[in-house]
């Protein structure tokens, strides 16, 4: 288990406890965060997953993929340096205690 925080907009942050395989998506779905709503299901196909991560933490996911790329371009809240899809994002115990801001809306 590794613990991750989820920061909604407003400031209210959730706690969960991310298992083995899980992505920061799977995490929030799987842990009733709100703010992820991630219809394609994590094929990288809907852009309803979209998070940020922290300023200094850019770099702790592997770089992404130019499908990746193109689908931020579709983002509904504001696409900042820092966003990401969070289906393409694998937890491993590395991530421990990061904070992943959810974006106001995603539709
Ligand atoms: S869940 Fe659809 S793009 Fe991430």
């Amino acid at each position: 288990m590794t613990e991750i925080v989820f920061r909604l907009a407003n400031g209210t942050e959730h706690r969960v406890q991310a298992q083995e395989g899980d992505t920061v998506m799977s995490a929030a779905l799987k842990n009733g965060v709100p703010g992820i709503i991630a219809e394609c299901g994590g094929s990288c196909s809907c852009a309803t997953c979209h998070c940020y991560l922290p300023g200094d933490k850019i770099n702790a996911f592997p770089a992404m993929e130019s499908f990746e790329e193109e689908m931020l371009e579709g983002v509904a809240s504001e696409r900042l340096p820092t966003s990401r899809l969070s289906c393409q994002l694998n937890i491993t115990p590395d991530h421990a205690g990061i904070v992943i801001d959810i974006p106001a809306t995603q539709l």
